[in-house]
């Protein structure tokens, strides 16, 4: 039965509807609450607020749950295919055969050269970061298509990314880009334009592309976090969806968010130069002067695992053994992890490895360079971006602009220059 808050303020009582969501979520709406009280609720890096309803994730921090559209991420990952789960997100329902296969021609339609674009991308310097490139080239969509032809435009972003991706490697070797292979899958035409030399007749490991399928399926979607409400929020002012998906691409680059995959590796590889003695690092991440995290490690929303990183872990294991590489910052992640898990600082706060400490590993198994790793991270967070994005705009959600509390100076008199 839904049971209102009861607020006592100022001598007054005021009541706020609640309600529950589909996993017995609740929330305490208080959209009147300063119109009824005047006083707003104050909740830095928004901890506590639901800020929409969402039918697209569900995920249970304390039970370590997470679903997408009802299905678990463990199955998803295990028996579909990236495009299947794109599928899912955009239409909430998994696909039949025909509409997949319909869903993947359309992909391959646009999965062509955009010269115009090509042109702008080769005049980007090589010192600018993968992401910040990835973000500008998105930014820069906008000016070539229609912002209305929507259903176009979320085939074109998703059959864009692997290739600006692809693109900015081959100019990062100094090789000529090659063009994508409309008959081969998205995970191995990926790989292809990656790592064929021009004309040659590349065959895709196919080790490689069902590693790569499953670690774009893991970070298909994960509800509210950094980027996919900073994607929500450029939206909500009514932007396109190109300029909404660049703002998100950015906000994912950042090393406490999606960034976290490249610092995790460089972490590693510092650890190993240092000798591989992880216990000088676990002191300095517990140090509070000293600056320092342990990088893939913690999250805003899981206090006891992270599913995707159980399953990353697993799979690190078997693509290392299936390609037979020996990575010897494996073992230091893993001494990291097990030392990590039985300090007393980090079991009292709840954290444990996120998505980001193992899947740099597969990565560098799969020979992506590690300033390409978070960008892997959003081709596979695309779909999730977009179908946040339609939902917001579908359920016509009003624009985001969260209040503050003005702790500054009081009004004062404006003093001339010279006087100051
Ligand atoms: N190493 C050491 N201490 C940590 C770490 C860490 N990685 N993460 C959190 N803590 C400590 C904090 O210092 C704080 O301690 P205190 O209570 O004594 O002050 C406590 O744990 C809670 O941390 P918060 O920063 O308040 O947690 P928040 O939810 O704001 O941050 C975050 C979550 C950003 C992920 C954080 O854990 C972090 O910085 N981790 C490292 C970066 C990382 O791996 N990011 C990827 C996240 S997954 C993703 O975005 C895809």
């Amino acid at each position: 039965m839904s049971q209102n808050a009861i607020v006592n303020l100022d001598g007054q009582t005021f009541e706020f509807p609640t309600f529950v969501g589909t996993e017995n979520e609740k929330a305490i709406d208080i959209a009147k609450l300063r119109d009824l009280t005047g006083y707003i609720t104050y909740d830095p890096g928004f901890k506590n607020t639901g800020a929409t309803k969402s039918a697209i994730t569900f995920l249970d921090g304390e039970e370590g749950i997470l679903r997408h559209c009802g299905y678990s991420i463990e199955e998803l990952a295990d028996k579909a295919s990236f495009l299947e789960v794109a599928y899912l997100l955009l239409n909430g329902e998994l696909p039949t055969q025909s509409q997949l296969d319909a869903f993947e021609t359309a992909v391959k339609k646009y999965t062509v050269t955009n010269e115009a674009l090509l042109k702008m991308e080769q005049v980007i310097p090589t010192s600018t970061h993968p992401m910040s490139e990835l973000s500008a080239l998105v930014g820069l969509m906008e000016g070539q298509y229609n912002p209305d032809e929507t259903s176009e435009n979320i085939l074109r972003l998703i059959a864009a990314l692997p290739i600006l991706a692809a693109w900015n490697y081959k100019k990062s070797i100094g090789e000529a880009i090659v063009a994508p292979d409309q008959s081969l899958d998205y995970c191995s035409n990926f790989l292809k334009m990656m790592f064929a030399k021009p004309g040659e007749d590349y065959k895709v490991d196919p080790i490689v592309s069902k590693a790569l399928n499953k670690l774009l399926i893991l970070h298909a979607d994960h509800e509210q976090n950094c980027s996919t409400s900073t994607v929500r929020l450029i939206g909500s002012s009514h932007a396109s969806l190109f300029s909404s998906i660049s703002g998100g691409i950015l906000a994912l680059f950042g090393p406490l968010h999606g960034g976290a995959n490249q610092a995790v590796i460089e972490m590693l590889e510092e650890i190993k130069q240092a000798g591989g003695d992880t216990t000088k690092f676990i002191a300095m991440a517990k140090d509070k002067t000293s600056g320092f995290r342990l990088m893939g490690f913690g999250h805003r929303v899981y206090k006891n695992f992270d599913p995707r990183a159980r399953i990353i872990k697993k799979a690190a294991d078997n693509v290392l053994t299936a390609l037979g590489v020996k990575d010897p910052v494996l073992t230091i992640a893993q001494e990291l992890e097990a030392a990590a898990l039985s300090d007393e600082y980090f079991v009292a706060r709840k954290l444990y490895p996120n998505v980001d400490f193992y899947s740099g590993i597969i990565y560098r198994a799969l020979d992506i360079p590690t300033n390409m790793f978070t960008i892997l991270f959003a081709i596979g967070r695309l779909p999730g971006w977009i179908s946040q994005h339609m939902e917001m705009m579908t359920n016509k959600d009003p624009i985001g602009r969260p209040r503050q509390i003005y702790v500054g100076s009081p009004e004062r008199a404006f003093v001339d220059i010279a006087k100051r």
